[in-house]
Order: structure tokens, then sequence, then C-alpha cells
């Protein structure tokens, strides 16, 4: 029962450090399978998908010692099971890349359908092409995906659509195939490319991640290694945005420009400043008003849909008429009934959402539909006139480091608070 509460109106200022990026994270925690060995992750990030993966990994019989907030020490060479328990499954979409970790290591797999955002129906048959190509049985039963084979061989792949999911899934599944696996059409998004690193620092030989086309050329065994995992592009993304939606001004440290060009450029259009240094970009959103812009969510280099709820959120606040399209999943819309009811003015029909700017938000109690959903909420609080209160942030731990804490650090006044049942009492956290 756990909210946040938020009191709206104060412009964000400071200085805020990006924590490591959660969906490289979810990728590279199960890739550590493949190791067979030790292996020390830093920079990960502080939330609760990482935590469900290392009860996951501790109850295959890995050894999961956590070091610090931010690292951990793996060593999966005495994993007993190939099976992913159903329920931490369910918790989390990145439980399925176990499925080509394991497969890759014991030659079977056995993990339940995994959870995840609701976006509508997220498929998996580009997943099976691949694990098939590459010699394996796959069964979907009794709620799950069972997989196996007598030795994966390299095979050429072409994705029929860009998916991130299939295309890590597939590179941790050929990495140890025997012979060269070629993957056409795949995602390109900077986790991919920190999977790959990840997988050749462990002895792997990967390469092209970042193109259209990854070519594996399979090893017989990999070893254990100490890596860091790049900034969050969408954790920078979400404090830009909430940056200029309050009108404030934030230098956010520790990230990638380049990852965020897309974001930056829609940023700079609706009249926010975007100043790019080395490792940290300036936000500032004194202006006078926004103004409307389109925006197409598209794999990467295009904007990221884990952005665009932020996103709508502020050109809710912006002079004019914005069109966002969602150009990725076919339901991600979801939230926009909760953005309403702090007085945003938004009509959605199917993928295409159409904002009509208003003046201001008022503070109301709303639910985070989902993760980015969740931070779109926390957006519109900060920038809104009087109080909002937040419920099922639950979502938002899922994928936000310490998110009270920093955005306090910036000068919000935010709070988690737990209710008890049966209690109107607020106790803060
Ligand atoms: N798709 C298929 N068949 C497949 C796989 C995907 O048709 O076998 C379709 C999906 O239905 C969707 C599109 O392809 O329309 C893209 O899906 P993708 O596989 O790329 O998404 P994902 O791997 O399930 C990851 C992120 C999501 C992010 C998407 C797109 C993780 C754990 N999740 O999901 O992140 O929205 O890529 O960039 O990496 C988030 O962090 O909030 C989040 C939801």
């Amino acid at each position: 029962m756990d909210k946040l509460v938020i009191k709206g109106g104060t412009p964000l200022r400071g200085e805020v450090h990006v924590s490591g990026a959660k969906n490289a994270a979810v990728a590279i925690i199960p890739a550590t399978i493949l190791a067979g060995g030790p292996c020390l992750l830093e920079n990960i990030p502080d939330i609760s998908d990482v935590y469900t993966l290392y009860d996951m990994l501790s109850l295959m019989g890995a050894t999961v010692r956590v070091v610090s907030r931010t690292s951990v020490f793996i060593d999966t060479s005495n994993i007993t099971s190939h099976k992913v328990p159903e329920d931490l499954a369910r918790q989390l979409r990145a439980s399925y890349y176990f499925l080509g970790a394991l497969l890759g290591r014991c030659n079977e797999a056995n993990v339940p359908l995994p959870g995840g955002c609701d976006f509508g129906v997220r498929p998996i048959d580009q997943h099976i092409k691949g694990f098939e190509a590459l010699g394996a049985d796959v069964n979907i039963g009794h709620g799950s995906v069972s997989i196996s084979t007598e030795g994966l061989l390299g095979s050429h792949i072409y994705f029929d659509v860009v998916s991130v999911g299939a295309t890590i899934n597939v590179m941790l599944a050929a990495v140890k195939a025997k012979g060269l696996t070629v993957l056409e059409n795949v995602a390109k998004e900077p986790h991919i490319v920190d999977l790959a690193n990840f997988l050749n620092s462990l002895g792997a030989d990967i390469r092209g991640a970042g193109t259209d086309v990854i070519k594996i050329h399979g090893v017989e065994k990999l070893h254990g290694a100490n890596y860091s995992i790049i900034p969050d592009q969408i954790e920078a993304g979400t404090y830009m945005v909430a940056a200029a939606a309050t009108k404030g001004n934030v230098l956010i440290r520790g990230v990638i420009p380049k990852h965020l060009e897309a974001i930056t450029e829609k940023l700079v259009k609706t009249g926010a400043s975007v100043v790019e240094y080395d490792d940290a970009v300036r936000v500032s959103g004194e202006v006078d008003h926004f103004e409307h812009v389109n925006v197409k969510t598209m794999p990467y280099p295009g904007f990221p849909t884990d952005m665009q709820p932020q996103m709508t959120t502020l050109l809710a606040l912006a002079r004019g008429t914005s069109i966002v399209t969602e150009g990725v999943w076919d339901n991600r819309f979801k939230y926009i009934s909760e953005l309403c009811r702090m007085g945003a003015s938004i009509s959605v029909d199917g993928k295409v959402a159409v904002i009509q700017g208003v003046e201001s938000l008022s503070g109301a109690c709303v639910r985070a539909a989902d993760l980015r959903a969740g931070a779109a909420m926390v957006i519109a609080g900060l920038a809104a006139n009087g109080k909002t209160e937040i419920e099922d942030i639950h979502h938002i731990e899922r994928g936000y480091t310490n998110l009270v804490d920093k955005l306090r650090g910036l000068g919000a006044e935010i709070d988690r608070v737990s209710v008890p049942e049966g209690s109107s009492m607020y106790s803060v956290v």
C-alpha cells in the first residue's frame, strides 16, 4: 500500500547522478550463467528487478554476493538447475533471458512465460524462431517455455521485427553455438551493445552490435570477468524531462550524451535548453511556455518508447496541439486517463495520442499503471499545483534507483509513505 506523495510546483535545481542501465543489467545478470566462473558486476542499478534476478540465480545454485548497492559478485560455476521458479519469473520480462543463457550453457532450459509491463500482447515468436534456427526444440505448455538441444549450430537468422528481447536472447544462445551465427534486422539499443561487450569480456566473439547485423563466432568456453554497466538512458531522459517540466535547471551527470540525442532533440524543439558535456547534460526549462511537438517512438536510434509517457506529460503542458504516435507497442497509453485526472487534455485513438496543451496540471490521486507510466505520474506531480498521491509504486521501484532521494536532492517535495491497512494516517518511511 506504499504511495508517493508529492507537493508540486517547485522547479528542480541542482545535480543528479544517473545509475546503471536497468535494461542492460537485466540482460547481463542472466548472462553470467554463460561465464560459468566468477564475475564482478559494477554500476548495477539498485532496483527491485535486479534483486529478483539475484533470487532466481541463487535458487538455481549460483553464488550471489551483493558487495555494495552498485556491485555484485556472481559465480555460476555450480548451478544445479536449468529451471526458473514461476513466482519470480512472472515479476519481470527479463526472466526470459534465462532461456538463451541456459540453452547456451546447459543445452536445456525451462522458463515460465515472463511477466513485465502490460502493453497488450507481447509475443516471443522471434525468440523461438532464433532458438529453432540454432537447432533447439521449443515447447510451450502449462505456462512455461521448455527448450532443449543436442548441440547448437550457428545459423543465419533474419528477424521479422526489430526486437530488443529476441536480439539479446538469441545472441546469448549463439555465443557457444558451433560455427558462425549471423543475426540480421537486430535491435541497436545501447544495452544490446553493452551485453555484447560483456560477453566479449568473457571470451565471446561478437561483432557488429549497435548495427543492423551481428556476427557471432561460437566459442567453446567462456570465463569470468569484471564489468561495469553503462548509464541508464531512460533514467537520464526521465530527469531531463522532469527538469524541463518543472521549469527547473538540472545537471544530469554520468550519462552518455550520444544515447540521449533523440530525447535532446525533442526537448530542444519544445523550447527547453539542453547543453551537452562529455558525460553530463544540463537541462533547463526556464521558458515562458513550451512549444508543441510531434513525437513518434521507434527502435533506437529513434525516440525511445520507454520515454513516451514522460514526454507526453511535458507536452500536456505545451502550447498548442502535439501528436504522439506509439510505434513500438500496441497499447502503451493506459496512463493517459490518469494524466487527464490531473487536468491534461489528451485523446487517444489506437496508437496515437492527441494532446491539447493546458496551462497547468493540478495534483490528484493517481496510480502508476506500469514502470514508465509511473515515472510520468511523478513528473506530472512535480509540475502540478498542489498535492499528488501515486499508488502502485512497486512498478516504479522496478526501474528507478533511489528516485525519492534523487528528487529530494533536486529540491522536490516528495515522500514515500506507507499506509497501514485500515488506517488513514500516513507515516513517512
Ligand atoms: N515483438 C514481436 N515478437 C517477438 C518479440 C517482440 O512481435 O518475439 C514485438 C513486440 O510486440 C513489440 C516490438 O516487437 O511490438 C518490440 O518488442 P521488444 O522485443 O523490442 O521489447 P522487449 O524486449 O520485450 C524491451 C525493454 C522494454 C522496451 C522495449 C522496446 C527490457 C527488459 N525491456 O522489451 O522496456 O519498451 O524493449 O525498447 O529490456 C521498460 O524498461 O520500461 C520497458 C518496458
